[in-house]
């Protein structure tokens, strides 16, 4: 028997225009999915303790790397599913972990490889990010041209994306989730029927990518003011691109004012925001006050890893 677990995220800067091989920036953070997995020697067939939120990223993971024996597979997670925190990521990177581990093979980098596979045939249309922040944990940086610290590279289609070790520093975030679920792959897909359509969104994607790498540099430099204001723009072009909602927005606006930036995090919709700030306790309340469930989170999460 083999336990596992994985990180979920937040995306600081650049969901969406990634999907487009612009840049972003993820980190893991504290709410971790759990996998105990067995192998079991009679053939009556494995015990579906899933949710069925991710029974498919679970079946479609064992169908991917797994052609030993019945498996017994049990999910717990912290993480509620359809949050924008990487739900769906952490059950299949954990899965996978669990799987490679039970083969004797367990790598970070393949794990990572094998859990964007999955999500591509489940979810549809998406971007290396969720899956490999939560083989990797601590941060990445994404982008279409390779720079230092690459850990690996993934293509699809023309698609090309460099994902890179980002050193993040001690910062805290406040996540406010609305309660409201929202599905990543039909929220990719709107935004790209908009890029496909209109010259106006796609001006935006490539705007999202600038701020993105100025992010890079603020984040480096500790500018934590600089980082808030380019969340706050980063919001804003989410928001034109219609994944906002008015819960979302409602919780951003409430942690403004104890914050150095906030914006939506994930594919939108409804799920979670993030808030960078030095008083995370204000905006938790402040978060709770307009009905949002706040998570306080810290940085420099491990990632995929076999638990004793
Ligand atoms: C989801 O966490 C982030 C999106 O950019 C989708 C993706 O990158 O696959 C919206």
């Amino acid at each position: 028997m083999v336990v596992t677990s994985a990180p979920g995220k937040v995306i600081l800067l650049g969901e969406h225009a990634v999907v487009f091989g612009r840049p972003a920036i993820a980190l893991a953070i504290g709410l971790r999915s759990r996998c105990r997995a067995q192998i079991i020697d009679d053939h009556i067939g494995s015990v579906d303790r899933i949710g069925v939120q991710h029974g498919s990223y679970i079946s479609t993971a064992i169908h991917c790397s797994w052609d030993g024996g019945p498996l017994d597979i049990e999910i717990q997670s912290q993480l509620p599913s359809g949050s924008g925190l990487g739900s769906s990521a952490a059950v299949t990177v954990a899965t996978l972990g669990a799987i490679a581990s039970l083969k004797g093979e367990f790598d970070e980098e393949t794990i990572a490889r094998q859990a964007f596979e999955v999500e591509s045939v489940v979810q549809g249309r998406a971007s290396p990010i969720d899956t490999s922040v939560s083989a990797h944990g601590k941060g990445i940086f994404i982008s279409s041209e390779r720079g230092s610290d690459l850990l690996w590279h993934i293509s699809k289609d023309t698609r090309n994306w460099y994902i890179h070790d980002c050193e993040v520093p001690d910062m805290t975030l406040v996540v406010g989730f609305t309660g409201n679920k929202a599905p990543t792959g039909p929220l990719v897909a709107k935004v790209k029927r908009y890029v496909d359509h209109t010259r106006f969104a796609r001006e935006i994607i490539d705007e999202i990518g600038d701020i993105t790498l100025e992010g890079l540099q603020r984040m480096r430099s500790g500018d934590v003011e600089g980082l808030g204001r380019l969340m706050n723009r980063n919001h804003g072009l989410l928001a034109i691109l219609g994944v906002c909602t008015p819960p979302l927005q409602k919780l951003v606006d409430a942690a403004l004012p104890h914050s150095y930036g906030a914006k939506l995090t994930g594919a939108g919709g409804g799920g979670s925001m993030i808030a960078l700030t030095d008083a995370p306790e204000k905006v938790a309340e402040a978060i709770k006050g307009r009905g949002g469930i706040p998570f306080i989170v810290g940085t420099g999460v491990e990632g995929v890893k076999v638990e004793e």
